[in-house]
């Protein structure tokens, strides 16, 4: 009944020069041993079959064999030609999940966050599931500790008909600015949304139709066209690509009057960004977090990640030093959100 919806296709822009449009940050070790993605699969394995995997056909085989080697066997890896963004990513999960006649609940996790406590996110989704049953499209709540930008934010309502600590979502606020941001901080009133769903396959395909109905018909026409063979189905380029691109947050969970949260504590963390991985990451008695072959003397709150060769740092503060084979990013430490510009630039060739 409960179906895991893995979403692979961004490309994590905040943690260049580490993560490439050819390699993003999902498919790295960025947490530990394992890539995010391996343990996004790994945290749910005890709870859930086999699960659905919708990726970019770029990164085809370098999911499929990271997934093999965390002992998965995916129900199917669904190929976007380009990416349309997490609408119409869950849309196409959710009707190849009901194509022959069955309505499971559908998990949708991101492949690029970690969660310091499986066994609590596993409890809170066995929570959630009686709201999800009923018709909710549920989502995971997460106290917030900034007023950041890169978020959608939550009030909770009243509690929900079905679920303990299920609240109806009272409004949901994607990315806000951060005057906005900085209020909904202030008043306490408010969650992140954690970006993992819970809800009936058929009950999100039902809103996705009522307010974003051209979205759902590319959808079905694209995954009717699909090719498919023992490994992949492959969307075709031409439909998918007519699909209009949003996210699931602005497309649906703005909008719907069915959105439910369940306030979580589960250690979760979107390492959405070089500061947001050093929060995960180990730190020495000086607020240092180095990874690879790093030498420091005399520094303090300072990033470092080597690839492959020796990166000393001497007197620093405040500094992310991130060093792979073909560029060098050194950058303040309270500037990291902008590397995302800085992609940008590079891409449009300046
Ligand atoms: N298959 C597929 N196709 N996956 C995609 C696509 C796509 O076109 N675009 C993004 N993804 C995947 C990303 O790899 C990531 O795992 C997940 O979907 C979420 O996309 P992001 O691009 O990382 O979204 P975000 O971080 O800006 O915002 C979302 O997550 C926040 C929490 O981390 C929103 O749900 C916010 O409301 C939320 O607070
Ligand atoms: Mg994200």
């Amino acid at each position: 009944e409960l179906l895991p919806v893995i979403l692979s296709g961004g490309s994590g822009t905040r943690l260049w020069p580490l993560s490439r449009e050819a390699y993003p940050k999902q498919f790295l070790p960025l947490a530990g041993e394992r890539s995010m993605l391996q343990d996004t699969w790994l945290r749910v394995a005890a709870l859930a079959p086999a699960p659905l995997v919708i990726a970019n056909e770029e990164h085809r085989f370098m999911v499929a064999e990271q997934l093999r080697q965390a002992g998965c066997t995916p129900r199917a890896i669904v190929l976007e030609p380009v990416g349309r963004n997490t609408a119409p990513a869950i849309a196409i999960a959710a009707l190849e999940a009901s194509a022959d006649g069955a309505d499971p609940l559908l998990l949708v996790l991101p492949s690029d966050h970690v969660v310091r406590d499986p066994a609590a996110f596993r409890a809170a989704v066995q929570k959630a599931l009686p709201a999800a049953r009923v018709g909710r499209l549920v989502t995971f709540g997460i106290v917030p500790t900034g007023p950041e930008t890169g978020y959608g934010y939550i009030r909770a309502g009243e509690a929900a008909e079905a679920g303990e600590g299920v609240r109806a979502v009272a409004r949901f606020v994607e990315k806000p600015d951060l005057a906005t941001a900085s209020q909904y901080l202030a008043s306490g009133e408010y969650f992140w949304n954690s970006g993992m769903f819970l809800f009936r396959a058929s009950r999100y395909l039902e809103e996705l139709g009522r307010h974003q109905p051209a979205m759902l018909d590319a959808c079905r026409a694209a995954l009717a066209a699909a090719r498919r063979d023992s490994e992949f189905v492959r969307l075709p380029k031409e439909r998918f690509a007519a699909c209009p691109a949003d996210s699931i947050d602005y497309a649906v969970m703005e909008k719907t009057d069915a959105a439910a949260v369940l306030p979580v504590d589960v250690g979760w963390n979107d390492v959405g960004s070089w500061s947001a991985l050093w929060e995960v990451a180990e730190q020495d008695g000086d607020g240092n977090a180095h990874h690879g072959d790093v030498l420091a003397r005399g520094c303090r709150n300072t990033l470092a990640w080597g690839d492959h060769r020796l990166v000393a740092l001497l007197g620093l503060e405040d500094v992310v030093v991130v060093d792979t084979a073909d560029a060098v990013l050194v950058a303040h430490r309270e500037r990291v959100q902008e590397v995302k510009e800085i992609v940008a630039a590079l891409k449009a060739g300046n």
